[in-house]
């Protein structure tokens, strides 16, 4: 209802202007119009839109509200455009315009709708030739990935949809933690006791990996020769000895064997280009902010002082950019990501805008990195960036997640367990229901379901906040949760199966019924939503209406007959669920949210 919406506040505006020719002019040379304040109906009795702006105008006009509100009525009504889409304007309260489509142009619209590929829902006009950047998921090397990065990965390819379906040219990012002293402790490390490991593929797996992560830490941490020892071979990395990149592959291919796995189960397509990519760049990083004179030096290590961000003491907080070892860090190489990021191809991606999409632990770091690069005049004009960030995952005690015995959660296994859930609810609603289906069904649906559940029990919640993770609450079949949502699809899918024609050629559309016409409603939304999700990047919006339009379709299809009812109310209905099914899919499919038939 984008353009409609449009074209009804031109019409609105035009008719505020017409009634006060004076004050419109006036306003226009102090470089302000006048605002009607066209704003959708706050409630459904209201009609679709109203006109707020007669109060806040009523001091400028010197007019009280209620006259101004007659005098911009009084001009719609002779307004033919407006009148073919609108009932006659009601004024309501002390000065309020309630408006309401005519149900000829609600048909027509829903007309458009059923014809049309994309609900709606218009292409981008701007910098389709620019990429945007989505940094997301984003684990380390040698470490699990954890609820976090499930997050994240889970909300950015989200985002990464939205803005490919606006025809945005995108570039998902998977910056891995594929560099660094990490490396040097582990490498030594696995010298002394699994020297095999980096020589040879798959002498180890990634839960050996992890665990040899953990000694090299500790000793790390409590042994100054092995310090010594982790810091060569940092050295021998960073100066590209053979021997040293043989063994960081070696490590790097396990990992990312693991990582893909869990792509492949959440169907996530992302380029992997870690850290370790910008390491050539990274001494240009500190030449070009010496350069700009912002590079100071403080107990020899070289750092940028951060405006308007003080430390404890209440001085500039500095932002160490190479350590005093010549060492360089998470900071570094994320400024040398900005600034290849915007840099023209063939040197860089030519992008247009950077979104980063990790937990809000690190807005701080983000806060500084940004104001770097753009007192380094990394960013040209135009360019954006911007950190998406999101909270904790919580478990049902209101803690971090953890497993009982106090560990991280590993990705697979709570994975495996939502399907394993998704199997057991499943195996027990057939019996009740004394169906018999085959092995690979009972499968294929447990997946589908399991990992629609864990999906949508992040995307639909605000991201910025924490969120509780529950396996119950996430595979209920009532609520705001996936598998309702299935299940609205399923419903949809069976009206076909009895042999409802979904297909049917609709030239002309007729309603009769509140239930139908609310239906309506809800489907032309889908297009504000989607631009609305795209400009906040805040995907629970769209599952917020998707969940609403499949409680406005169950009330529909629960209170009007549609296989039993009489032709061409039939038709028009069934055009209704259809419109439906392409909707909930479309919207789904923007969420990386897999459906089904039958479940
Ligand atoms: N590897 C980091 C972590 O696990 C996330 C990286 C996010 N992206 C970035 N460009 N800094 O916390």
């Amino acid at each position: 209802m984008l353009k409609l919406s449009n074209a009804i506040g031109v019409q609105v505006q035009n008719a505020l202007e017409r009634a006060f020719p004076e004050a419109t002019t006036t306003a226009l040379a102090n470089g302000k119009a006048l605002n009607p304040q066209l704003a959708p109906a706050s409630k459904p009795e209201f009609g679709d839109f109203q006109v707020n702006g007669a109060l806040q105008l009523a001091k400028q006009l010197k007019q009280s509200p209620r006259h101004i509100a007659l005098a911009i009525v009084e001009q719609l009504k002779t307004d033919e455009a407006f009148l073919s889409l609108c009932n006659s304007p009601e004024i309501a309260g002390p000065g309020f315009i309630n408006l309401s489509l005519k149900n000829e142009c609600l048909e027509t619209e829903i007309k458009k709708q059923l014809k049309d590929e994309r609900l709606g829902v218009p292409l981008t006009s701007q910098g389709k030739d620019k990429p945007i950047v989505v940094d997301f998921s984003s684990p380390n090397i040698a470490k699990e990935m954890h609820v976090g990065h499930l997050r994240s990965t889970i909300i950015g390819d989200s985002i990464a949809r939205i803005l490919e379906f606006r025809g945005y040219s995108v570039l998902r990012l998977n910056h891995v933690g594929d560099w660094g002293t990490q490396f040097g402790m582990l490498i030594s490390h696995l010298k002394r006791v699994a020297p095999s490991a980096l020589t040879t593929a798959n002498a180890i797996d990634l839960g050996d990996l992890v665990n040899f992560y953990r000694q090299a830490k500790q000793r790390f941490d409590n042994d100054v020769e092995f310090q010594d020892a982790s810091r060569q071979e940092v050295l021998k990395l960073q100066n590209g000895d053979s021997e040293a990149l043989k063994a960081w592959h070696l490590l790097c291919d396990q990992s990312r064997k693991d990582f893909n796995q869990i792509y492949k189960r959440l169907d996530i397509r992302l380029t992997e280009r870690g850290e370790s990519f910008y390491n050539p760049f990274l001494k240009n990083v500190i030449d070009d902010l010496d350069n700009s004179g912002l590079l100071i030096t403080d107990e020899g290590a070289k750092c940028v002082l951060l405006n308007g961000i003080s430390s404890k003491e209440g001085k500039p907080l500095p932002m160490i950019i190479q350590k005093r070892d010549g060492g360089f860090n998470y900071a570094t190489t994320d400024l040398a990501a900005i600034r290849y990021r915007f840099s023209e191809s063939p040197k860089g991606d030519g992008a247009q805008r950077l979104i980063y999409i990790t937990d809000a632990g690190q807005a701080n770091h983000f806060t500084g990195v940004f104001q770097i690069a753009k007192r380094a005049k990394w960013i040209p004009k135009g360019g954006h960036v911007e950190h998406v960030p999101f909270g904790l995952v919580q478990g049902e005690d209101g803690k971090k997640l953890k497993t009982r015995s106090g560990e991280t959660i590993r990705l697979r296994d709570l994975l495996d367990e939502a399907v394993g859930r998704a199997e057991k609810d499943l195996r027990g609603r057939l019996k009740e229901e004394g169906r018999k289906e085959t092995e690979n069904f009972i499968k294929h649906v447990s997946n589908t379901v399991g990992i629609a559940a864990v999906k949508y029990a992040d995307l639909s919640q605000n991201r910025v906040t924490n969120y509780q993770f529950s396996f119950d609450r996430m595979l209920a079949l009532q609520g705001n949760t996936a598998p309702y949502l299935l299940y609205a699809l399923v419903r949809i899918a069976g009206i076909a199966r009895k042999g409802g024609d979904l297909k049917a050629a609709t030239e002309k559309l007729e309603f009769n019924e509140h239930q139908e016409f609310s239906l309506i409603k809800e489907l032309l939304r889908f297009d504000e939503v989607i631009v609305e999700v795209e400009e906040e990047l805040l995907p629970n919006r769209l599952c917020t209406y998707l969940f609403e339009l499949s409680q406005v379709f169950n009330r529909f299809y629960d209170q009007v007959p549609v296989l039993k009812a009489n032709e061409p109310s039939r038709s028009c209905r069934l055009a209704l669920c259809r419109l439906t099914a392409k909707t909930l899919k479309l919207g789904m499919d923007l969420l990386g949210i897999p459906t089904l038939e039958r479940m």
